[in-house]
Formats: C-alpha cells, sequence, structure tokens
C-alpha cells in the first residue's frame, strides 16, 4: 500500500512573516493523526526557517529544484549537498515553469536527479504534456519519453526513493484540471514504465497529480488507483484549502 505524499510547491512565494503564520496554520490544523505525508517545498532561501519551523512535526520540507553540478564555480547554483545540509527531505525535478522559462531539457533533468539521489534526497520528478501536444495525442509519448530520461540513468533500485508528478502543462495555475480518469489513464501509463525497469518497485513508487489540485477536486482525483497524491502550487499557500486537501488524501 503506497502512502499518499501531498506535497506544497510554493513556486517564488513567502517572507519570513508570511511563511510562519502558514506553517503554524498547518501545524495547528493536521493535529497529530495524519494517514498521508505532507511535504512543503519553499524557496531556498526559507529552507532553514521551515526546518526550525518543523523540525519537531510530522510536516517534512524540501526545495524546488536543485544544480546538476556538485560544487564550485556555478554563481547562483544551489548543490544538492546543500540541501541536504538544510535537513530537505525531497526536491521538486523538471518542472514545467523550469523546461519552460529555464530551458531545462530530459537530459539535464535525469542529471539532476542523479544529483538529488547522491545526495539522500527524493527526487520528485514532474513530467506533463502542454495543450498542443494532448491535442495532437502526443500525452503519453511525451510523458513518457520525460520519464524514460530518468530511468535510464538510475539504478533499479533508486526506484525505492522516486516519486513522479504528472502536471498536464495546460492545468498548472489555470484552474482548469484533467479530469480523475484523464489523470488515471496517464499515470497508470508511468506505472507500467516503471515496472520496466523493475515490476516489484514499481508497485511502491508514488505518482502524484499536480495541475489545480483544489479542495473541491481532490478527494475524486485522489481516489484513482494509481493517484498517489498531489503536488499543489496555488492551494498551497492558502492553509485551510491546504489542509482540506490532506484531509482528502
Ligand atoms: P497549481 O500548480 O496547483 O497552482 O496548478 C501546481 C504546480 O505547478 O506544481
Amino acid at each position: 500500500m503506497r502512502r499518499k505524499l501531498i506535497a506544497g510547491n510554493w513556486k517564488m512565494n513567502g517572507s519570513f512573516a508570511s511563511n510562519e503564520a502558514l506553517l503554524s496554520d498547518l501545524r495547528a490544523g493536521l493535529g497529530s493523526d495524519v494517514a498521508c505525508e505532507v511535504l512543503v517545498c519553499a524557496p531556498a532561501p526559507y529552507l532553514m526557517q521551515c526546518a526550525d519551523l518543523l523540525s519537531d512535526s510530522d510536516i517534512a520540507w524540501g526545495a524546488q529544484d536543485v544544480s546538476v553540478h556538485i560544487s564550485g564555480a556555478y554563481t547562483g547554483e544551489v548543490s544538492a549537498a546543500m540541501l541536504a545540509d538544510c535537513s530537505c527531505s525531497y526536491v521538486i525535478i523538471g518542472h514545467s515553469e523550469r523546461r519552460a522559462y529555464h530551458g531545462e531539457l530530459n537530459e539535464l533533468v535525469a542529471q539532476k536527479t542523479l544529483r538529488a539521489l547522491a545526495s539522500g534526497l527524493k527526487p520528485i520528478v514532474c513530467v506533463g504534456e502542454t495543450l498542443e501536444q494532448r491535442e495532437s495525442g502526443l500525452t503519453n509519448a511525451v510523458v513518457r519519453a520525460q520519464l524514460q530520461a530518468v530511468l535510464d540513468v538510475i539504478e533499479a533500485d533508486a526506484l525505492a526513493d522516486l516519486v513522479v508528478a504528472y502536471e498536464p502543462v495546460w492545468a498548472i495555475g489555470t484552474g482548469k484540471t484533467a479530469t480523475p480518469q484523464m489523470a488515471q489513464e496517464v499515470h497508470a501509463v508511468l506505472r507500467q514504465q516503471l515496472a520496466l525497469k523493475n515490476v516489484t518497485s514499481a508497485a511502491n513508487v508514488r505518482i502524484l497529480y499536480g495541475g489545480s489540485m483544489k479542495p473541491d477536486n481532490a478527494q475524486e482525483l485522489l481516489a484513482m488507483p494509481d493517484i498517489d497524491g498531489g503536488l499543489i502550487g496555488g492551494a498551497a499557500l492558502k492553509a485551510a484549502d491546504f489542509l482540506a486537501i490532506v484531509r482528502a488524501a
């Protein structure tokens, strides 16, 4: 049985003051018996604030990107070892905004995934098609190529630490959500592909859905057999909404 993971992706939002308020509301609202795993992915300058405010809680924290380099003259980059130093558990890799605005290609995403794994971080590898690709019938081919680049470079036993997030680009921040059936179809394709790497581990890999997941659609999405959690953007910035999604899991 896969334990669901509800992950907030704060993107480039927050401040010390607003984070403190959000995290304290999340802690108060979660209580002690949470069925799913809860994670917030904060901007790098706030990771140590998360460590300070969450280390005695059931909420984990992680980053939104990682450098492909180990260390050295790469101005502005943050290495996997640095994220591990901030006690991050997870790191989002290959988010569609990184792919679209920073030109990240599948091979780079794969190499970043290796870096994360080498530093003991669990990568959340994002895949997803654009509207144009969906309308041209390319959805499965696109997400398969995105995932395959990663599967080609990792060891089979690394699947134990891998999380995949299916985020249709047309659903991110738009209020348009894939129907549960549409999402499930893609998740099943991804699960089959993982199984070609290792059948037993593939059954345990969490495949998250992301793209306008909200309190009013979370339950039906999370009820699908291969949807093992959510990667939540906008709704992760409001404690009440994020908590409602956690409860739906
Ligand atoms: P959204 O973002 O929930 O605001 O659509 C999801 C994401 O980009 O991870």
